[in-house]
């Protein structure tokens, strides 16, 4: 019979790659818990309407990329092609901004998003994203790409770039919209038909198109960081100024505008040259309007969010493999040596001591085989003689040397040598 494969750009993370992932997220953690930001999960599935409203109807994510399906009750609902618009959404459902002026929430989890999948870049991913509510002013905006940085260094990967930009505000925007539609229509119908209609609807989304000959046509076009209004300038300034005092590396980049509606004001790209077509590690920016939009209060906010697919991919260029090996492989010989194994290997599991047994009997030989395929660090081996002795043999695998314990003692041996690990 056929067997039935997973879906195209859906992957299965195995055990021999889950060493890295589980990296990544207890240094994403430790970071985000240090800086103040309290982990929230939301569901996977939610209204359409609200990625449509959050991050807008003519973004690719909207327009091209989403899950989107009827339910059973004639519901519309979407797989989450991002974790921003979530969690407004709980926050403002919850009322959370009725008890501190300001809040720090993180997620990490899968996304979907139906592109072309490639290398870096596929339909359901992961992502570590971190968002503040409550504070406009420049100072949040430097700390989180500040923090970005210390994440990347903390996780391990080098030779990435942040790069950042300004978006302005509605009333800036407005000034620049008008100069880029004029920009647009003088260049003529050199355009692909994505973005003479964006050229209508969204101009500022002409940015995201991927066609050759539209990047060509926009190398000239005027930035918005030139159509700035007095106090956008500002802060950009400032987040710059904080962003060097701090002495976090960064570059100007007028091109970044994302690929969602939602951003004001300061943007930022994590990038690489390393992966290919898919440059881009994480990004984020600020949002002041949103959680307005959605329904809440008007509060400002900033977020970012990385894709651990990428980072993994990164990590796999830099690192050897983190493996995973029990301290203890206990070998037997006879049903009673096996028994009394199973026995000893359950006690020393409820203390805290990783062990790998032998459940079926196999000749000594072949559980010595799997004994030094797991990594063990030591094999406790117990045969029928050394049962009648209360005794068990300790090979310590790494100097190949054997010791003689008394079986009584073992729990407590091990337990000194588990500690030790953690304590040297
Ligand atoms: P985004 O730039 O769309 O931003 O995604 C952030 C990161 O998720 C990307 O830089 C990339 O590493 C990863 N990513 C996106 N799509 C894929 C894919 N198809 N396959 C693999 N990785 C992918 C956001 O999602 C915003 N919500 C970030 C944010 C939070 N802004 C404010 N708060």
């Amino acid at each position: 019979m056929e067997a039935v494969q997973a879906v195209r750009g859906m992957n299965d993370i195995l055990p021999e790659q889950v060493g890295w992932w589980q990296g990544i997220e207890a240094a994403a953690r430790k970071v985000l818990e240090n800086f103040g930001y309290r982990e929230m999960r939301t569901p996977v599935a939610e209204k359409l309407e609200l990625f449509a409203r959050g991050i807008g109807e003519s973004t690719d994510i909207v327009e091209k990329e989403m899950y989107a399906f009827e339910d059973r009750n004639g519901d519309w609902l979407a797989l989450r092609p991002e974790a921003t618009a979530s969690i407004v959404r709980a926050y403002v459902q919850h009322g959370l901004h009725g008890d501190s002026s300001y809040h720090k929430f993180y997620q990490i989890g899968p996304m979907f998003r139906h592109e072309r999948p490639q290398k870096g870049r596929y339909r359901q991913f992961h992502q570590i994203d971190a968002e503040v509510f409550g504070l406009d002013g420049p100072m949040i905006d430097a700390e989180m790409m500040h923090m970005v940085s210390l994440l990347m260094e903390r996780i391990g990967i080098s030779g990435v770039s942040l790069n950042i930009n300004t978006l302005g505000c509605p009333k800036c925007r407005q000034v620049y919209r008008e100069v880029l539609k004029k920009f647009l229509s003088d260049k003529g119908d050199g355009f692909c038909e994505d973005c003479m209609r964006r050229r209508e609807t969204n101009p500022l989304r002409v940015f995201d198109c991927k066609v050759k000959s539209c990047a060509q046509l926009l190398e000239s076009a005027p930035q918005l960081i030139d159509h700035l209004c007095e106090d956008c300038r500002a802060h950009f300034e400032a987040v710059r100024d904080h962003l060097e005092k701090l002495g976090t590396p960064y570059a100007v980049n007028p091109r970044i505008v994302r690929g969602l509606d939602y951003y004001m004001r300061t943007t930022f790209e994590v990038i690489t040259d390393r992966l290919g077509a898919q440059s881009a590690i994480g990004g984020g920016g600020r949002y002041d309007g949103l959680v307005r939009d959605l329904g809440g209060p008007d509060v400002a906010a900033v977020g970012f969010a990385m894709g651990l697919e990428r980072l993994v991919l990164l990590l796999e260029q830099e690192k050897t493999k983190p493996v995973r090996s029990p301290l203890c492989f206990f070998a037997s010989l006879g049903d009673q040596a096996r028994a009394s194994a199973f026995l000893l290997s359950q006690k020393l599991r409820e203390r805290g001591v990783e062990t790998e047994i032998d459940y079926e009997g196999r000749s000594l030989k072949s559980q010595m085989r799997r004994a030094d395929k797991s990594g063990a660090k030591y094999v406790l081996i117990l045969g029928e003689d050394e049962l009648a002795r209360r005794e068990v043999q300790l090979r310590d695998m790494l100097t190949k040397t054997q010791r003689i314990l008394p079986l009584d003692t073992i729990l407590e041996t091990l337990e000194t040598i588990e500690a030790e690990k953690f304590n040297p």
